[in-house]
């Protein structure tokens, strides 16, 4: 077997040869290809050979009795926790989900909070890079909305504290929906269904405050459902198929991705510097410290076969190609010296990803059902109406 292995790998790197060495910046061409599942093509072979291996000797059958599962790996709480002054409301959350569904909320009233992360994506949008309201590409992937509310910063680089605060920066950011806050407050409370929710909610008129609150709240609500992986944690041992257990088994153990993909949303909240590119600073971008540059924060793992692309800027569009850059070996180093933390698998057989990638798929939740919003009627100036329901 270990000769499939060698075989592989240098498919594997003959694949990857049209990408420049490590550390990237990976330019975007060579993108759209599924490395590993053509390299799998010289592997198919492979589940022959195990199930003969299998039959013919008994310790490379399944391990018998109860899966033991690390302890930093943790199902996911039924609810997310809300800070002590915006306790999540019924009322609030339905309220919030208008304004997240408002192109009102753009300057030119065209784009909403859903125009990027869409409802049917996993509030995300599968695309690398979208446009802001006035057609500027951005330079970093949409994070996906679910979930959210179980991280203690926001963005690839942490650089929100919480949701009230994250949910005014892209209104206000003119790449994005391009509308000052001041302006903002002045539509809303010409939209008499808006103002009278928000007396209701929050005892005030619009504000930018409340605003924030009202998108925090939906946001904290949108909690996906239990997942295989989730059932497995809470002790039904056929959730998994055998493929995702060994997957399991790798990813908190020889593959070591739990050191850093830990906790209810497999990830530690934490900034590590990949080296996936150099092009963008990261969380340096606004700490502006040398050691922070090209740090992003651990994405959730969450639903994850269903948000491609991957990484910070989209670079990788299948899973399969997240697995190879764990897989391709790594220098230890980024090009100015700083330290870089991915671990280098390079020793592992590639056969670990088919297991990996089955046990990444068990993490999705079925999707939520939804029913867009209906949106309180109101014009500005008489020439601006808002369009009701999914952008
Ligand atoms: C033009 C596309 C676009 C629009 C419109 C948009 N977002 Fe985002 N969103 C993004 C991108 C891109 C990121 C990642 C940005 C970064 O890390 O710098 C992001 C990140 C986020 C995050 C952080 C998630 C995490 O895991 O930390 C939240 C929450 C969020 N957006 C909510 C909203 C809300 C609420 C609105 C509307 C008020 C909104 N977004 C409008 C593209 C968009
Ligand atoms: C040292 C910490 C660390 C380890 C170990 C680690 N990861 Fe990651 N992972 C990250 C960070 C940070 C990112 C985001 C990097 C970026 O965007 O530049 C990431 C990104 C990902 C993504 C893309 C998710 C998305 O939504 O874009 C996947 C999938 C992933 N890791 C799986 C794994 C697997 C499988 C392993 C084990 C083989 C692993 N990771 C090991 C920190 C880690």
């Amino acid at each position: 077997m270990s000769c499939i292995v060698v075989e592989s790998r240098n498919e594997l790197e003959r694949l990857m040869d049209g990408l420049p060495p490590h550390p990237r910046p990976l330019s975007r061409k060579g993108r759209g290809e599924d490395l590993l599942s053509r390299s799998r093509q010289s592997l198919r072979y492979l589940p022959l050979l195990l199930l003969f291996a299998a039959t013919t000797n008994s310790s490379a059958a399944e391990p018998t009795g109860r899966f033991k599962i690390d302890p930093r790996l943790q199902p996911l709480p039924a609810a997310a926790p809300a800070p002590a002054d915006n306790p999540t409301t019924s009322e609030k959350v339905a309220l919030g989900k208008q304004l997240f569904f408002d192109p009102r909320l753009s300057g030119g009233n065209t784009m909403s909070c859903a125009s990027c992360h869409k409802p049917d994506r996993y509030f995300a949008d599968g695309i690398d890079w979208n446009k802001g309201e006035k057609g500027v590409t951005l330079v970093r992937n949409t994070q996906s909305c679910v979930n959210v509310g179980f991280y203690d910063s926001y963005f690839w680089d942490g650089r929100a504290a919480s949701l009230e605060e994250q949910a005014l920066i892209p209104i206000e950011t003119d790449v994005e929906m391009n509308q000052p806050l001041g302006e903002l407050e002045r539509e809303l409370n010409a939209i008499p269904g808006y103002v009278e929710q928000f007396q209701k909610v929050f005892g005030e008129k619009p504000s930018r405050a409340t605003v924030g609150k009202a998108l925090a709240a939906y946001q904290r609500s949108l909690v996906g459902g239990p997942s295989k992986y989730d059932r497995f944690l809470l002790g039904e041992e056929s959730a998994l198929s055998a493929s995702a257990k060994r997957g399991l088994a790798l990813f908190q153990g020889e593959a070591g991705c739990i050191k850093c993909h830990n906790g209810p949303l497999l990830s530690d909240g934490q900034f590590h510097r990949m080296g996936v590119s150099e092009e963008d600073l990261g969380r340096a971008k606004w700490t502006e410290r040398e050691e922070d540059r090209f740090m992003f924060r651990t994405p959730s793992l969450r639903n994850v076969a269903e948000t491609a692309p991957y990484m910070h800027h989209g670079l990788f569009n299948s899973l399969d190609r997240v697995l190879a850059f764990y897989y391709n070996g790594k220098p230890t180093e980024s090009t100015d010296g700083l330290r870089l933390e991915a671990p280098d698998l390079l020793h592992r057989p590639l056969e670990d990803t088919d297991d990996l990638l089955e046990f990444l798929k068990a993490l999705s939740s079925e999707p939520a059902e939804f029913t867009p919003p209906e949106l309180p009627p109101g014009s500005n100036n008489g020439s601006k109406t808002a369009a009701v329901g999914r952008p």
